[in-house]
């Protein structure tokens, strides 16, 4: 963080209050093949998803939690969706949208905001899991602050209704107010979930400066700049500023049409991985596809635009003229 972020972050009045009520919380399940298609059900009547048409108990569901001042329109929200319905219509789609609750200040009300809202998503989570979602086939992806909703929520149904959530994601969850733990807020955690899969693109800049997951995934190092990135972009929470950040989500994205997209190598460091001969040995997928039994830190490189990723060649980088060697 740059003393100019801190201050954007901190003083209220900069972005504007909305509603700040758990009443306009709402799951927005897509019923259809396009993002134009979808059912807004409030927090308290999520059991109606059961009688939506295009909801299909027996298929896997995700649930995506957008970040701080987000909305249902934001370009994150509608790349990963879009994903879903064009290359995953046998999962089921759903955003988690608490946009008025993500705004106003960011250190006063949306980080204080991802306990509230995660305690109460949980406890109708519970009441849709008791009715009949199969919670064996539940992922929840959060990114940035969304990645703590995610944690407090998957947290609070492990302790209070002894559910555990699968699979939790987080695209380069929120650096401030989170890190260290405990201090001012509780960051998503390993004990979270079964499995937590973690994508760093901005470590220590608006992104967790630490191992955060049960697998943690560091493309081209996980901090900014990130390639295709500007370096000059001093706006705070202007979309150049963001770029690195950014890049977990399209990572992901990415990783849901093109499943071996990112191969990545386990490594102490990047140092380690650049320098390793052997990167194949204990490869796995970063992004969707991931294998549920990764863990510790991976390594990987990318492209500095769409398509980001090299497959298996990202994880021969030390000899940037290669083409990458054959498994
Ligand atoms: C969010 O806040 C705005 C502005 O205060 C308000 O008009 C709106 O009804 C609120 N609720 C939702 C669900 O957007
Ligand atoms: C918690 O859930 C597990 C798995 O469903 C079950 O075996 C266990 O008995 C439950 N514990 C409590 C205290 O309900």
């Amino acid at each position: 963080m740059d003393l100019a972020q801190v201050i954007f972050l901190t003083f209220p009045g900069i972005l504007p209050d909305r509603t700040n009520r758990i009443e306009d919380i709402y799951l927005r399940f897509y019923n259809g093949n396009t993002l134009n298609e979808y059912v807004d059900l409030p927090l308290h009547q999520v059991t109606r998803l059961f009688e939506i048409k295009g909801f299909d108990n027996g298929n896997p569901t995700v649930i995506y939690i957008h970040g701080f001042i987000e909305t249902a329109q934001q370009e994150s929200v509608q790349v990963m969706v879009n994903s879903y319905l064009e290359a995953r219509p046998d999962i089921n789609v759903i955003l988690l949208d608490w946009s008025n609750m993500s705004h106003g200040s960011y250190l006063l009300n949306a980080a204080r905001n991802t306990k509230k809202v995660g305690v109460a998503v949980a406890a109708q989570l519970n009441r849709l899991i008791e009715t009949g979602l199969v919670l064996e086939k539940l992922q929840i992806i959060g990114h940035s602050l969304g990645s703590h909703v995610a944690g407090y929520l998957s947290r609070e149904l492990k302790n209070k209704y002894n559910k555990t959530v699968k699979r939790l994601t987080a695209l380069d969850p929120a650096f401030p107010a989170f890190y260290p733990d405990g201090v001012v807020m509780e960051h998503v955690t390993d004990k979270d979930a079964e499995f937590v899969d973690v994508i760093h693109t901005d470590a220590g800049g608006y992104g967790a400066p630490v191992r955060t997951g049960t697998a943690d995934f560091w493309p081209n190092g996980g901090k900014s700049v990130q390639p295709g990135c500007p370096r000059f972009a001093p706006i705070p929470l202007s979309d150049d500023n963001l770029c690195s950040h950014w890049r977990s989500w399209q990572f992901y994205a990415e990783s849901i049409r093109n499943p071996e997209a990112f191969a990545a190598s386990p490594a102490d460091s990047y140092h380690k991985f650049r320098e390793n001969p052997s990167p194949e040995v204990g490869m796995v997928y970063m992004g969707a596809n991931c294998d549920t039994s990764a863990q510790g830190s991976y390594y990987l490189t990318t492209n500095a635009e769409s398509p980001f990723g090299k497959g298996i060649d990202g994880i021969y980088s030390k000899n940037k003229n290669s083409k990458g060697k054959k498994l």
